[in-house]
């Protein structure tokens, strides 16, 4: 095999992750990523198309003759960009807009786990400002409130403070015109990333990710702010009734729709204690900080994976995982979650570590390249500190030594990434 061109879509942490393990790929010869981040630059060519412009995508992959296309977000997803590119005869790793519907619509995707029998919690829409006291006298407290719109983890209320959520739910409707409310799950969480096509799947180790801003779970729901892989709270047992409850209706379903589904499904799991899994949602992509703890652990070539995914003969290709464990803590800027702070100098982010069986390395987010040699912030999650090493404690030794190094005025991070999976 001579190697593909391969264009990656989007310019988060998990987007850097993305073209670092295609850049170890034996079957990719270039990378091109648009719009990308200063990390992505490193080891990818950046274009300055947005990910908001679907033709200017496909433009841009038909111009550079890629082989395959990475879709990391979402947003690009539901807007169709993998329909237009398979119209254009370019294999695209993401599904096709209805498949992308199970993240672009959290009711529709109540509504497909409803008919495959699917474990979830039970939910309502309201629609109307009068209907907001009795449906909160039909759950329990604390209320877990959806607005069904993409905002990046960031659009959920989970409260005992009946104040708070009649708050929650009637700006919600002020706003979108209705709003979920859900059964609560009690349990631990975790991620199941699963890579499918209607030829097979393939499910990845299971990640953990840390979604409150701060330690021990305080403060408002984030994009995530660290992740480690594999997480010991799903067993071999609960990965199997994962696998038989959940993935595999879904896939059966999947394969069989109109258009097959080609790429990531994520499925977002409560575990409760014993061990019985429920769906508190799908993505329809890797997950962020998610991608930057399972990439590293692929020993299968991961750009061929990708690439028979999007072709749909993934089942083709044995997939085989390292036998590492993989760490990953966030930076944030000022504000983080709210309104952030930017602009400002990041220093020490190329620090590494190599001894022995332990990495440590940066996974850059939302950092532009000021110079030639400098860093600026530019998003809420800057970047994640990464650790790959033979057991999680060294992993998250190796992502805390390099964060504690790193500079940027306002910035905050978890002291407590893997606490749930340490002794
Ligand atoms: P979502 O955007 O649906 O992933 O929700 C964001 C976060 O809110 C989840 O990762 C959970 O931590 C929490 N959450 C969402 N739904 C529930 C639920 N039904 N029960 C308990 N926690 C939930
Ligand atoms: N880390 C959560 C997500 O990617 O949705």
């Amino acid at each position: 095999m001579t190697g593909i061109d391969v264009l990656v879509v989007g310019s988060g942490g998990r987007e850097h992750a993305l073209a670092i393990g295609l850049s170890k790929s034996d079957s990719v010869l270039s990378i091109h990523c648009t719009p990308g981040n200063a990390g992505t630059s490193m080891v990818a060519t950046n274009h300055d198309v947005p990910d908001s412009d679907i033709e200017g995508i496909v433009n841009l992959a038909k111009d550079l003759g890629v082989s395959l296309v990475v879709v990391g977000p979402e947003a690009p997803l539901v807007n169709g960009l993998s329909d237009r590119l398979r119209q254009e005869s370019i294999p695209s790793f993401g599904p096709h807009s209805e498949g992308a519907l199970l993240e672009g619509s959290k009711t529709y995707a109540k509504a497909i786990m409803q008919s495959l029998g699917i474990p979830t919690g039970r939910f309502e829409r309201i629609e109307e400002i009068d209907a907001i006291e009795s449906t909160l006298d039909s759950f329990e407290h604390p209320w877990v409130i959806k607005r069904d719109v993409l905002a990046g983890g960031k659009g959920v209320t989970v409260t005992s403070s009946r104040e708070e959520a009649i708050e929650a739910l009637s700006d919600a409707i002020q706003i979108d015109g209705f709003v979920l409310i859900e059964e609560f799950l009690p349990g631990e969480e975790a991620s199941v990333l699963v890579i499918m096509d209607e030829s097979g799947y393939v499910m990845l180790p299971a990640s953990q990710d840390h979604k409150r801003v701060g330690n021990y779970d305080e403060g408002p729901n984030t994009g995530g702010m660290g992740a480690y892989a594999p997480a010991p709270i799903v067993t071999p047992s609960v990965l199997a009734r994962t696998r038989e409850e959940i993935v595999e209706p879904m896939h059966h379903h999947l394969r069989n729709s109109n258009t097959p589904y080609r790429g990531c499904l994520y499925v977002g799991l409560m575990i409760d204690e014993d061990g019985a899994p429920s769906v508190v949602e799908f993505n329809v992509r890797l997950g962020d900080p998610e991608a930057q703890v399972t990439i590293p652990l692929f020993h299968t070539d991961l750009g061929l994976v990708l690439l028979s995914a999007a072709q749909g003969n993934l089942a083709d290709v044995e997939v085989e995982f390292k036998k590492v464990h993989a760490a990953t803590v966030v930076l944030a800027s000022e504000g983080y979650p709210g309104d952030i702070s930017t602009g400002r100098e990041i220093l020490g982010w190329d620090a590494t570590i190599e001894e022995g069986q332990v990495l440590g390395f940066v996974h850059i987010a939302g950092a532009i390249s000021k110079d030639s040699e400098g860093l600026t912030s530019s998003g809420g999650r800057v970047l994640s500190a990464t650790g790959i090493a033979p057991t999680l404690a060294e992993a998250l030794e190796a992502s805390y030594q390099i964060i504690e190094g790193i500079d940027l005025e306002g910035s905050h991070y978890r002291k407590d990434i893997g606490f749930r999976a340490l002794p």
